[in-house]
């Protein structure tokens, strides 16, 4: 095994020792805790912790010849992969979980052991086809003529925004322009586009923030009246980043009312669906994200909400010309001749000359599995949401209550001084600005006790949980229901968890 011209024989037994590992890391996804002690969270003695096993990992020399599969593989699953924050624990509810798929990473191990490159139609136009189908078959989950549209595979959201980002820059801005551009976005785009924009050789600078109504959604009259005082100040707005689902509080902006502001001033559309998209397949998902399918382009984790494993994401661009012309430069490859021009090239249309066949990751689950069972999978996730928050509106009498509704399946919500009481001190609702300095002390106070919450929470290894800061300052605890091995069971374990932290932190 250790000769790295292997005999069919020889991966086979590799396999066969592999297939053991992975199959108990598996069985630990649904047994193990959701954190391990060096989680970052839990302070000086945890980070200590941490470092102590990156130091205990750290090899200085490059090793010179092999060793047993059985060490390594105790390693890298018994060791390495058992440190920090266990997000693929069935119980993890904190940030964006991602998906993991089995299906899907079996069939990532598949397209490396076939190791075809299909950057051009002609290298191999058979897998090329079969990640074609998926990403016309995206077009229409967005609800964008799969005749037209087209998309590009990226490593994730960050990446697929960044490609919404440069396909609109190079449509509406000539580089002799780029200095004069101007993106509206709001406090609550997730930090990639910022990001992007650099990359695409736009300065931060550019970034106009456009205020938020009170669900945290961007405000299309104040988008308009952005729009035309940058016109008139000589500037060129010339790209809008709606979100579909912000990592924040998952709102979801009025896609509709956005997109006609846009189209009524001639500035492309962006939407960040990166962790909302696959909402579309719902009915319940479509209501929100109306008018989705009125973007120029949109970023989608298929990590997310598809729930493949990690660096799978897509951008969708409603006009498949826009998407080509993002990456087109003047020179040829002489060494590539006889492009098929009308076929899928996927060398054209993003940044990746040698590439795998990324469509895989989707086609396989979706061959053996079947949409519905995503559709399923999503409308399941949407009823614990709301049978969650229900749960949660219920211990109000405790003084827990939600910070902000449910959006998609990402909701909000903080302990605060229960009602009857609330008169003595501040309660959450002053904000910041307006507080006094008693009651800032007071909300001071409440940070602290529900980040103690938040704390007691993951100790219980139930629900693996994560805070934020809302806008007004105040930090509430977030829950996002997406995981694929979540079960309702686990879950609703965690609102036992959540009453009895609040009983004994306020006792
Ligand atoms: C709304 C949103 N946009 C962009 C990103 C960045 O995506 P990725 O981490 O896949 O690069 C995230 C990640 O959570 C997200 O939630």
């Amino acid at each position: 095994m250790d000769e790295l011209r292997i005999s069919p024989e020889g991966f086979q037994e590799l396999l066969e020792k592999m297939t053991v590992a992975m199959t108990d890391a598996i069985r630990f996804m649904d047994t193990g805790p959701t954190r391990f002690i060096d989680s970052l969270e839990d302070g000086p003695e945890a980070v200590e912790a941490a470092r102590r096993l990156a130091s205990k990992l750290q090899e200085e020399d490059v090793p010179e010849t092999g060793r047993d599969m059985a060490d390594i593989l105790d390693l890298v699953c018994n060791v390495a992969a058992r440190s920090g924050k266990n997000d693929s624990a069935a119980g993890f509810c904190a940030y964006v979980p991602t998906g993991g798929l089995l299906q899907s990473a079996a069939a990532e191990l598949l397209c490396s052991c076939l190791n075809r490159a299909t950057a051009r139609f002609l290298s191999n136009p058979g897998l090329v086809q079969l990640e074609s189908n998926v990403i016309r078959w995206m077009g229409k989950i967005v609800g964008y003529d799969p005749g037209r549209s087209f998309g590009s595979f990226a490593s994730g959201g960050s990446m697929a925004n960044f490609i919404g980002v440069l396909a609109s820059r190079r449509r509406y801005l000539s580089e002799e322009q780029i200095l004069e551009g101007v993106v509206l976005a709001t406090s609550q785009t997730h930090t990639c586009i910022v990001k992007g924009l650099v990359m695409a050789g736009i300065p931060q600078s550019a970034m106009r923030l456009v205020p938020c109504d009170a669900k945290l959604r961007m405000d299309a009259t104040a988008l308009e009246a952005s729009i035309v005082k940058e016109r008139k100040a000589g500037r060129k707005p010339f790209l809008v980043v709606a979100s579909a689902g912000t990592t924040n509080t998952g709102a979801v902006d009025d896609l509709r009312a956005v997109s006609v502001v846009c189209q009524r001033h001639d500035v492309w559309l962006h939407v960040d669906a990166v962790y909302g998209a696959a909402f579309n397949l719902t009915e319940r998902g479509r209501d929100a994200l109306d008018g989705l399918e009125e973007a120029d382009s949109i970023a989608i984790d298929l990590h997310k909400s598809f729930f493949l494993p990690q660096a799978t994401g897509l951008t969708m661009v409603k006009e498949r010309a826009h998407l080509k012309r993002a990456f087109s430069v003047e020179t040829d490859l002489p060494f590539l001749p006889g492009m098929c021009e009308d076929e899928d090239n996927f060398l054209e249309l993003s940044m990746q000359l040698t590439r795998p066949c990324y469509g895989l990751r989707l086609w396989f689950p979706l061959q053996l599995c079947g949409l519905s069972k995503w559709r399923q999978a999503l409308d399941e996730r949407l009823d614990w949401t709301a049978e969650f928050a229900h749960e949660l509106r219920q211990m109000e009498s405790l003084g827990v209550r939600l910070a902000t509704e449910p959006s998609l399946s990402i909701l909000t919500f903080c302990y605060d001084s229960p009602p009857g009481q609330a008169g003595k001190s501040a309660s959450l609702d002053d904000s910041a600005d307006t507080a006094s300095s008693a009651s800032k002390e007071h909300i001071q106070h409440m940070c602290k006790l529900n980040e103690n919450l938040l704390l007691f929470i993951n100790q219980r290894d139930n629900i693996y949980l994560s805070g934020t800061t809302l806008p007004d300052g105040r930090f509430v605890i977030r829950v996002c229901i997406l995981y694929i091995r979540l079960t309702k069971e686990r879950l609703m374990r965690g609102l036992v968890d959540i009453r009895d932290g609040v009983q004994e932190l306020t006792t």
